[in-house]
């Protein structure tokens, strides 16, 4: 065998599993169909999104909220290529980033797509149009996921777009419908809101965010329509059309049969994303997928086909870029013999809008399906002073306790800095923290991480500052 693991796609779960592999003193390649490694996270998802994010944000709070500290500035002006051109730089240095590590790692890079041939065997077709075979002992699938696009949305790319074209938008949109009220439409929903996009979101369901918490979500809710966003929840979109200047998006309530129209110099989809087997030769070693189209694996991550693995957004779970190399991990580690564990109850959700909102554990909802008692702490954040002086108010952190051994069972938290607070949250989760535990821990003063102490001490009606 030339490998002793071969890794089919580069991004945070394949390059991550490459990386482990390596480490470990297994002889390892990695295939990347893109010209750029990093996959879907470095190029065109994580990485760019938070980018534009943060550009935005500054712009947002210049025109909006220097006033307020004292600050003026004059006339200000947007140079959106330049906020595209940072964007490109950073996702540049980012993807350079990962080819540094793989030569560091002494791990072998094809640029190509790869495909089964036989158990062992993937054949590369690079871009200059060769191919190349290669052999290895296990094969890791990380090939990802693509968006979900269906025929009556029309995608073309132009005007009926994805994350993927709208993270290129070079000047400031005037209207914006999204279809899709989930991770991905509120985030570049809100860079575009911030440059002053009108924002129309049409969503299925009765309520944005589904599967988060339910009270988190509503205050999210809140201070996006503060922000500009209309939503339009429990709608369906019918169809969309477009020409060379706009896009039409038909969509009815659940429950009618009245058809309204709006018109959009943009429509983007963001219903979801779908696992990427495309031309990846899975019938050709018989690899099994579900019924969602994922490849299967059991609780090793291993397939039907002993041998061969897959991790990330191919298979089953979150979606998400931390759980993506979780995996690459663990199945790094078990090819070398060892025990690795994860554990996907403790896998943070982040949702990068302002406020942040974020979740580690179960939502109440969850644990009421279940029949387990339990008791809720919430605590808002405009009554720290840290908030105050900040003048970042909205928000608050909910802590779900069991009723009767006080253990933490899911921390949720809308507000400022909430992707980096919730950290705190999976710390004390991983080491089965009761909510007194989190209560009797010194938290410095002012700090945003004061909510989650006063959090804790509310799940036993002792909070101290309200
Ligand atoms: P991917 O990152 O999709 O990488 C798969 C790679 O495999 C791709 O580079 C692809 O080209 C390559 N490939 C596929 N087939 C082949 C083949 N046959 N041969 C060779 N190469 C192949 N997650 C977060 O945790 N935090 C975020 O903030 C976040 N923001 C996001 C924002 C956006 C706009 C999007 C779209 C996604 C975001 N995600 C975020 C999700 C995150 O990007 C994914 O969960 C993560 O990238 C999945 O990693 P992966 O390694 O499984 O697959
Ligand atoms: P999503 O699954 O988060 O949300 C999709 C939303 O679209 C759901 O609310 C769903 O009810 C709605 N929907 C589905 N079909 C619809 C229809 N026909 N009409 C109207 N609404 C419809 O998917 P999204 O936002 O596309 O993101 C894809 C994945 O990318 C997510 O699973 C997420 O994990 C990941 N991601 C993660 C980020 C993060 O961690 N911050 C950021 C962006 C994406």
């Amino acid at each position: 065998m030339q490998y002793n693991v071969i890794v089919i796609g580069s991004g945070p779960g394949g390059y991550v599993a490459a990386i482990r592999a390596a480490q470990l003193g297994l002889k390892t390649a990695i295939i990347e169909r893109y010209n750029t490694l990093g996959g879907t996270c470095l190029n065109v998802g994580c990485i760019p999104s938070k980018a534009l994010l943060d550009s935005s944000e500054h712009y947002h709070n210049a025109v909006e909220n220097f006033a307020a500290h004292g600050i003026s500035t004059g006339k200000l002006t947007l140079d959106m290529e330049q906020m595209i051109r940072r964007k490109d730089d950073v996702v540049t240095q980012t993807s350079g980033g990962i080819d540094y590590l793989m030569k560091k790692n002494k791990i072998d890079t094809y640029l190509g797509h790869g495909s089964f041939v036989d158990k062992n065997t993937i054949s590369i077709k690079g871009n200059d149009g060769k191919t190349t075979e290669i052999t290895g002992e296990k094969i890791i699938i990380a090939t990802g996921s693509k968006p979900i696009t269906p025929a009556a949305f029309n995608y073309d790319k132009k005007r009926i777009i994805t994350s993927t074209e709208a993270l290129n938008i070079k000047s400031v949109p005037k209207k914006m419908v999204i279809i899709g009220a989930g991770v991905i439409g509120l985030e570049m929903g809100s860079v575009f809101a911030r440059l002053g996009t009108e924002i129309d979101v049409i969503e299925f369901e009765d309520r944005i965010l589904t599967g988060m918490d339910k009270d988190c979500a509503k205050e999210l809710q809140k201070s996006l329509k503060g922000l500009g966003f209309r939503f339009h929840l429990g709608h369906a979109v019918t169809e969309v059309k477009s020409n060379t200047k706009q896009a039409t998006i038909s969509f009815k309530a659940k429950d009618s049969g009245v058809v309204n129209q709006i018109e959009a110099d943009y429509c983007l989809i963001a219903i979801g994303r779908r696992a990427y087997t495309d031309n990846l030769g899975l019938e050709n070693v018989g690899i099994e997928k579900d019924d969602r189209g994922r490849v299967k694996v059991d609780h090793h991550l291993e397939t039907n086909v002993p041998g061969i693995y897959a991790i990330g957004d191919v298979i089953q779970g979150a979606m998400l870029a931390h759980k993506a190399s979780e995996e690459g991990v663990f199945v790094a580690e078990i090819l070398a013999g060892q025990k690795p564990h994860i554990n996907y109850n403790l896998i943070p959700g982040v949702v990068y809008t302002w406020p942040e909102m974020s979740s580690v554990g179960q939502t109440e909802e969850q644990l009421k399906v279940q029949g387990i008692a339990v008791k809720v702490g919430k605590f808002p954040f405009k009554v720290l002073g840290r908030a105050r002086a900040s003048m970042d108010l909205e928000g608050l952190v909910k802590i779900i306790a069991h009723k009767d051994t006080d253990e933490i069972l899911g921390i949720h938290m809308v507000g400022a800095r909430a992707a980096d607070l919730i950290a705190a949250g999976v710390t004390a989760m991983e080491f089965r923290a009761a909510a007194e535990d989190i209560a009797r821990m010194s938290h410095a003063h002012p700090t945003f991480a004061e909510a989650i102490k006063e959090a804790a001490l509310a799940v036993n009606n002792v909070a101290l500052h309200i």
